[in-house]
């Protein structure tokens, strides 16, 4: 299950989890983008919105049902507005903690419930470089990627204390072409990359990332390979935070 996959990287995952033969419900709030992309490629789409707790066990329920079992589950939704310390609002505070903290926070514990009847399963929770540096206009947004992390860690120790066969890794990508950061590209540097004569030219200029170098590391995380990753932090921004 993936959270957020009507659009950019949670529909990267969704994409290459089905090409590689998993059965994947997407869920998303945007309904109209969800149900055709889903039908585009062959997963299923259920309307859902992170930060209703009762959502969760709902999914879960139509999960058992349907398809008796639950072995993956990537946290990705998100949104993130631009808003510095000085300028953030209340009201937005909130909104940003509760889609990205309250969402992960029910995700896991929901999923966890289920993963436990069949014996295990593995929980990608989507953190940014945001969590890693400070980032000046993404107050709130860096905030919560600071909880996801540390939370991902909690939940990991947690189910190996008590073997619980579950992982729980996050992941931290830096700038990846998606309209998340189209937007954040034309309100902080005025650049409308999708305007651009070659787009993609433009993206390799300014160092960006495409959903796919992130929807491999899901793609591995969600594996069984990776049976021995656990609470870990996977940073793909190809050096911008070691710089
Ligand atoms: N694009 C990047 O550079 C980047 C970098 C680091 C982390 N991330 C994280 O990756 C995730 C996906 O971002 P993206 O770039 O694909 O953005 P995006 O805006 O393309 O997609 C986000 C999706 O989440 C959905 N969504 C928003 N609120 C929701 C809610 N309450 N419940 C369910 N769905 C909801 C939106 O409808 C949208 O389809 C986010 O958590 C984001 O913070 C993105």
């Amino acid at each position: 299950m993936i959270t957020g996959a009507a659009s950019g990287l949670g529909l990267a995952d969704a994409k290459l989890l089905v090409a590689e033969g998993a059965l994947v419900i997407m869920t998303d709030i945007d309904i109209a983008n969800g149900e055709a992309r889903a039908k585009e490629f062959g997963a299923t789409f259920i309307q859902q919105d992170v930060s209703d707790e009762a959502s969760w066990s709902e999914l879960m329920k139509v999960i058992k049902r349907k398809f008796g079992r639950l072995d993956g589950l990537v946290n990705n939704a998100g949104i993130a507005p631009i808003a510095n310390i000085e300028d953030l609002d209340t009201e937005t505070w909130r909104k940003v903690l509760s889609i990205h903290l309250d969402g992960t926070f029910f995700g896991c514990q929901a999923a966890i419930k289920l993963m436990k009847e069949n014996g295990g399963g593995s929980i990608v929770n989507m953190s940014s470089t945001a969590a890693l540096v400070g980032i000046g206009p993404y107050l709130a947004y860096s905030a919560a990627k600071g909880g996801i992390r540390s939370m991902t860690k909690s939940i990991a120790i947690h189910c190996r204390q008590n073997k619980l066969n579950i992982r729980c890794n996050s992941v931290h990508p830096g700038s990846i072409n998606t309209p998340m950061v189209h937007h954040a590209l034309k309100t902080l540097m005025g650049k409308d990359i999708m305007a651009q004569e070659d787009p993609e030219q433009t993206r390799l200029e300014l160092g960006i990332g495409e959903p796919d170098d992130v929807a491999y590391m899901v793609a591995y995380l969600i594996s069984d390979e990776a049976k021995h990753i656990n609470g870990t932090e996977m940073v793909i921004d190809n050096g911008d935070t070691v710089i």
